[in-house]
């Protein structure tokens, strides 16, 4: 999705504004573009492609300049192309925009900005905005700019400059979001904390219906009526560090390999071993609402989904709770039926991701206990919810989610037996068991990555192949999405996930030696049922991986190639399963020379519907 980074202080604009847009990359996008006010004069740049094309466009210019904006463009409406990236300017070109978001009535608003004289040279929806800042521009853009927003109909985060008004960013906020930081007289507007992290670890993030204006010596917030808002600054947990490479390839890997310490950092505070409970006092639902809980509902989109089956096993075997787990993007449009002792739980680790957050505003209609999961605090979807259990993954930089992913599951763990105690549907022993096992889980994660080159020889092998099967049952089900989903967004070779069940219903008429298998099959309850589906797929001469406890002897002469694991707890093999399929995903798309952490048409956070 698009990015915005706006800048106003002492520091030299030009190279901070790129720095910013390189870290908003992650996001996605396919132009960018920035405007800097040098001397009172307004300068613009901006490039159909990568951000290092924008540099090399401005190599030479001598532009310096104390504020300007950046934008990193995801297309929606107009193709990508120079004259359709941002910043977009008003007929006088005193007047820049930048946006993230759909404006739904851009046809109408630009039909009669037409007739009324405005020439427009872009397809997009964005420029209407900057005409409508013209059309009320007096003398302050803070002015103009509410008077424009009131006709805008729409999802958007704006910014916008003026020469006209000098010294001054002016941002407001409905929907995408939008996050102010405040330096030692430098302040920052941005899409999101990481651009910021460079600069100040203090920030505001602005909500719907707010604006902030930001000029030299200090920061305002406003309502669109021009209301005076109070918004303290807070202070973030996480450092500019976080969101280096640190020596790794790609963030992607990094992210893949700092999943032990996820762990750690979302069980701590969490889980005590001398009393064996679950403590998830922070989701402000008390255990008496928690205890009258007869249905949960789990909503998500993408790998947070997949996450969300899985934590559907953990929390029907422990708190013996039915659960249904729903596609955002589907759930929202549905006659849904929910009552007061139905748990909704939302599964988002950007906090934004636009159907997710539709889903949750429909569902608090009926006023059901809400419950986030999110890794960015107060991100939109966490501060909507009722209570918030936030998974402590840092950023994650790599648009495939991985890190993110292991701690949403372990978040719905630690839900799981918190809810299993306070329904007494597990004994204290019961309790203390899980919580040792749970526990157990990244120092095995770190095994596994300690064999990573197994897993990156195997790749090699499979690098030729178009097609791959990934094949679950019970708890690893939801694995076989997850590694085919991660396969197929990084490396772009096609893979389907499926139960192992189904096989005999269609997909085993796929196989042949072009169509390899990854057979989850860790000793579990499916355990026999996996072996079957391993024999039916060799009888047809089909390729097979298996991911397998290191002590099983008996796949080994079952299948082609093992990638082993450490034993655990049934009911936690996913966190074991899954890091296998993450590296051989990431190996493929490396050796194939994709772009592995922002994979085309893909964004990290998909804030458009
Ligand atoms: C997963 O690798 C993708 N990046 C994507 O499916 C993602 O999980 C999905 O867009 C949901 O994002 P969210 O968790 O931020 O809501």
């Amino acid at each position: 999705m698009c990015g915005i980074i706006g800048y106003i202080g002492p520091k030299n604009i030009v190279p901070l504004l790129i720095d910013g847009l390189k870290k908003l990359e992650y996001r996605g996008y396919d132009s960018a573009g920035i405007a800097v006010v040098d001397s009172g004069k307004l300068y613009l740049q901006r490039v159909k492609g990568k951000i290092n094309e924008l540099e090399s466009t401005l190599e030479g210019e001598t532009v310096s300049g104390q504020y300007g904006l950046g934008h990193t463009r995801w297309a929606t409406h107009g193709r990508p192309s120079e004259e359709n990236a941002h910043p977009h300017r008003d007929c006088t070109g005193s007047i820049v925009v930048v946006h993230n978001g759909i404006i739904e009535n851009y046809l109408t608003l630009k039909k009669m900005l037409r007739e009324e004289g405005h020439e427009f040279v872009s397809e997009t929806d964005t420029e209407v905005i900057a005409h409508l800042i013209e059309k009320y521009f007096e003398d302050k853009l803070e002015v103009a700019v509410q008077k424009a927003l009131k006709e805008l109909e729409g999802d958007f985060a704006i910014s916008a400059i003026s020469t006209k008004d000098k010294e001054k960013i002016v941002a407001a906020k409905s929907g995408p979001p939008a996050v102010v930081g405040i330096g030692e007289g430098e302040y920052l507007i941005s899409s999101d904390i990481n651009p910021l992290l460079s600069h100040t670890q203090d920030v505001v993030f602005l909500e719907d219906g707010e604006m902030a204006i930001i000029r030299k010596d200090g920061v305002e917030f406003r309502d669109f009526d021009g209301k005076p808002l109070d918004k303290p600054a807070e202070r973030l947990a996480w450092n500019p560090l976080m969101i280096e490479k640190r020596g790794y390839k790609h963030f992607m890997l990094k992210e893949i390999f700092e999943q032990p310490q996820v762990l750690r950092d979302t069980f701590e505070g969490r889980i005590s071993l001398d009393s064996g409970t679950v403590n998830l006092g922070e989701i402000e639902i008390s255990p008496t609402n928690l205890r009258e809980i007869s249905r949960v509902v789990i909503i998500a989109c993408g790998t947070s989904y997949h996450a969300a089956l899985m934590g559907r096993y953990l929390i029907e075997t422990l708190a013996r709770v039915s659960v249904d787990v729903e596609y955002a993007s589907e759930y929202r449009y549905r006659d849904f039926i929910l009552d007061q002792n139905s748990l909704v739980v939302v599964v988002s680790q950007s906090g934004e991701t636009a159907d997710t957050l539709a889903a949750l505003r429909a569902v608090k209609k009926g006023n059901p206990l809400t419950l986030a999961i999110c890794n960015v605090i107060n991100s939109s979807i966490a501060r909507e919810s009722l209570g918030v259990l936030s998974t402590h993954a840092g950023p994650e930089i790599g648009v495939a989610a991985t890190k993110t992913f292991s701690a949403q599951m372990a978040a719905l763990a630690l839900l799981a037996i918190h809810l299993a105690q306070i329904k007494k549907t597990i004994d204290s022993q019961e309790s203390l068991a899980l919580i040792q096992d749970l526990q157990r889980i990244p120092h095995k994660i770190e095994m596994i990555l300690n064999e990573a080159d197994i897993v990156e020889k195997l790749a090699w092998d499979f690098v030729p192949f178009s097609h791959f099967l990934y094949l679950g049952r019970w708890i690893n089900f939801p694995i076989a999405l997850e590694g085919a989903l991660k396969l197929k967004e990084i490396s772009y070779m096609h893979a389907e996930g499926y139960a192992g069940g189904e096989m005999k219903h269609g997909p085993i008429a796929l196989i042949d030696e072009k169509m390899p298998t990854m057979a989850i099959v860790p000793k579990d309850r499916v355990y026999d049922k996996m072996l079957s589906n391993i024999s039916e797929i060799k009888a047809r001469v089909g390729h097979i991986l298996a991911v397998a406890f290191q002590e099983d002897e008996d796949i080994r002469d079952r299948v082609d190639d093992v990638i082993p694991i450490p034993s655990t707890n049934q009911l936690f093999t996913p966190f074991l399963t899954t890091v296998p399929l993450q590296l051989f995903a990431y190996y493929i798309a490396a050796i194939r020379g994709a772009d592995v952490d922002q994979p085309r048409n893909l964004a990290k956070s998909v804030t458009v519907e």
